[in-house]
């Protein structure tokens, strides 16, 4: 059976993604809606062979749509997410949202999958990018010796603060390599050739909005409150691809070697664990454009008798947006 799908957000870095992905996927699409802002209607972008004109979010009437994948951030999703799901659609929200109201369910499609028939209102969240690729990892972990503390350090590319940030990297490395000056805009400060520990707002407590994300959001998708967590996210000059240093600490020992037979049995995660130069994820090598999150460097704490390191790395626009929310779709489908 064919469905209706609109897709908000259509010309940005994620909705490009989904497109693309829906696509590979044969997602079974009767008709296509690609939404944005009136700055974009008229439009043409492609998918699959076709080519699709961009409507108008603000004057579309969403009657008649079964999923809608909104990716357009935070403020469109709050006025027009509920105006779908009212019209009838399921709704699949990739912005912060929703993600931490009750009655909307926040899930990643291999770890609480069932989680997406209690939605009271329509909505189902996505979770932010970097949550989804660690959890993908973590949770046969805590299911199997019941994790207690994270301790979690980001390296996150530009692509995951959308289409100006990517220009923005790549035009800060030309003037520079030319001599001319950086010139930050979309960033506060330098980004190529450098870093910056801060993503998202500063919080009351000293850590940023995209680190809090990391406490909230694992402790509701892995239904559980004690889990503690202990986040730095920084923005590094990748354009594709998040990488995370993580230890866990846990309530039963496991050591290195049961974390790796764990993971390499694990759906979505893929183990490139080899002690050689070159013989672990990197986000160019491996995660960029691809679907799987990858772990490496998967070791005993030298400093900890119940605790093991990983290096975790996943395309932040497949795996930690565009990928899950269209896994999520297909979950929703399968119920029909
Ligand atoms: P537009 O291209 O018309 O601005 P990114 O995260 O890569 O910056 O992309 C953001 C996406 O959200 C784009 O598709 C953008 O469309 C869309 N968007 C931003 N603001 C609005 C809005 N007010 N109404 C509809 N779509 C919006």
């Amino acid at each position: 059976k064919q469905v209706t799908v609109a897709v908000v957000g259509a010309t940005g870095a994620v909705g490009e993604a989904m497109l693309k992905i829906l696509a590979e996927r044969q997602f079974p699409i009767g008709k296509l809606h690609v939404l944005a802002s009136e700055r974009s209607a008229g439009e043409r972008i492609e998918y699959g062979a076709r080519k699709l004109v961009v409507e108008d979010l603000a004057t579309f009437d969403p009657a008649g749509v079964d999923i809608a994948l909104f990716s357009a951030g935070g403020s469109v999703s709050k006025e027009y997410a509920p105006k779908f799901a009212a019209a009838g659609a399921v709704v699949i929200d990739n912005s912060s949202a929703f993600r931490y109201d009750a009655d909307v369910p926040l899930v990643v499609a291999e770890v609480n999958p069932e989680q997406v028939r209690h939605r009271p209102r329509g909505i189902i969240a996505n979770p932010n990018c970097s949550t989804m690729q660690m959890l993908v990892a973590l949770a046969p972990i805590h299911r199997k010796a019941g994790i207690e503390r994270i301790n979690v350090a980001t390296y996150q590319s530009v692509s995951g603060a959308g289409r100006s940030a990517l220009e923005e990297l790549g035009r800060q490395t030309a003037a520079l390599l030319n001599f001319q000056p950086a010139d930050p805009q979309r960033f506060p400060v330098q980004i190529a050739f450098n870093l910056i520990p801060h993503i998202d707002e500063f919080q009351d407590n000293g850590y940023t909005k995209e680190e809090m994300k990391l406490v909230w959001e694992t402790r509701k998708i892995l239904g559980d409150d004690s889990i503690q967590v202990n986040p730095t996210a920084v923005r590094v000059p990748v354009f594709f691809g998040h990488s995370e240093a993580v230890n866990i600490e846990t309530r039963e020992k496991i050591i290195a070697d049961e974390v790796r037979a764990l993971l390499r049995e694990a759906p979505g995660v893929e183990v490139v664990d080899e002690r050689r130069p070159g013989g672990y994820p990197t986000p160019v090598t491996h995660a960029s454009g691809r679907d799987p999150v990858y772990v490496g460097r998967i070791r005993d704490d030298l400093s900890h008798p119940r605790a093991v390191n990983l290096w975790i790395v996943a395309d932040n626009i497949r795996k930690g947006a565009a990928l899950n929310a269209v896994q999520l779709a297909e979950l929703v489908l399968r119920e029909r």
